[in-house]
């Protein structure tokens, strides 16, 4: 096998970068442009499949524009590749656009900061398996916790595009208002059901906000929300109702818990380390239930995943 027919087998691909911005207090977008094999590749990217992004070569910020919190550890190596998610993908001509919405908490995305407009990133993709939605499903509950939020903002423009049939709601909790990755912020984060955050409502999907410290929309868990949702709306069928979620672990797990009581069908997007992110090096194994028995089988968030049914997850019990 040639070089070039190994690197097309791991899907190691390059995108131009078109911009690079600050977005938010801690995270950042990043507009990516795939041309010719690359643009095939990725205008079938499923929501919920991410990326492995090469941030080896990339340069360290001065040190100026380095958060203090991150100083220490802002020259470890990166040589292993991050996982990153979308947040948007379009096919424009023959070109494919995707939106990388990172936040900087570490070594790699820090260096991924110094992309500018022209430069070229390297990565493998796409990798794993996204979100799928169940024929016969009317109502889909999205529920994001924080940095959950690319693959859940991608998954809601792809049921407001192709399944026109489901009705979307999204609920998004972060820890603060601070920590919402919302590129756009609505002049005032209303405590209910609302199209008032742009990130959803351009999508027409409505929306409601959650935060541990109240200080935008309601205060507390945003697993709450949907508990509450799930109680008022008791007489819609189940079996048209799906959960889909992407957030820190105990998030899931109460989304899965909150589910599972209620009947209604749930999928997860996981998060582990991913070395490899292609299946070699198991280093992001999770424990998952096998059905009609009580034994557990461990299964790769890389490639079985990231996106599971919540049914199968033995989260941390
Ligand atoms: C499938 C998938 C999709 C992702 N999509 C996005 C995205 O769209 N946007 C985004 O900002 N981030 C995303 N992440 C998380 C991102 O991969 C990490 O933040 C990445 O490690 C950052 O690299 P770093 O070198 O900057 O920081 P690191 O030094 O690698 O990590 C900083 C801190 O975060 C912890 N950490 C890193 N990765 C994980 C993990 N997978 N699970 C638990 N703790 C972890 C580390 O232990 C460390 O304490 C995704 C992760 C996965 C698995
Ligand atoms: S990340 Fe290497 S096996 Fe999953």
């Amino acid at each position: 096998m040639t070089q070039r027919d190994e690197s097309r087998k791991k899907g190691r691909h390059t995108a131009t970068v078109l911009s690079n911005v600050r977005a938010g207090e801690c995270f950042w977008k990043m507009r990516l442009r795939f041309a010719g094999e690359a643009a095939g590749a990725f205008a079938r990217f499923k929501p919920g499949q991410f990326i492995e992004f090469d941030a080896s070569d990339l340069a360290i910020p001065t040190t100026e524009d380095i958060p203090k919190a991150l100083l220490d550890g802002a020259r470890r190596s990166v040589l292993l590749r991050r996982p990153f998610s979308f947040s948007d993908v379009t096919v424009q001509g023959d070109a494919t656009i995707a939106d990388l919405l990172y936040c900087v908490v570490g070594p790699a995305s820090l260096r991924m900061t110094t992309l500018r407009a022209g430069d070229i990133a390297s990565l493998l993709g796409p990798l794993g398996n996204g979100f799928t939605v169940p024929h016969g499903k009317r109502t889909a509950l999205l529920v994001v916790g924080g940095m959950g939020l690319p693959p859940i903002r991608c998954l809601a423009k792809l049921l407001s595009t192709e399944h026109k049939e489901v009705e979307t709601i999204a609920f998004i909790g972060a820890r603060t208002m601070a920590a919402l990755p919302l590129e756009e912020r609505p002049a005032a984060f209303e405590e209910g059901l609302s199209l008032s955050v742009p990130t959803f409502a351009t999508l027409n999907v409505p929306s409601m906000v959650a935060t541990d410290d109240g200080s935008a929309g309601r205060r507390g868990p945003v697993t709450e929300c949907l508990a509450r949702w799930l109680q008022e709306n008791a007489d819609r069928d189940r079996e048209k109702l799906i959960v889909y979620a992407c957030g820190p672990e105990r998030m899931l797990e109460a989304v899965a818990r909150i589910a599972k009581a209620k009947n209604v069908g749930c999928q997860v997007s996981m998060e582990r380390h991913m070395a490899c992110g292609i299946g070699l090096c198991q280093s992001c194994a999770i424990e998952c239930r096998v059905e009609g028995s009580s034994e557990t089988v461990y299964k790769l968030c890389c490639q079985d995943g990231p996106v599971f049914d919540a049914r199968e997850i033995v989260f941390g019990e």
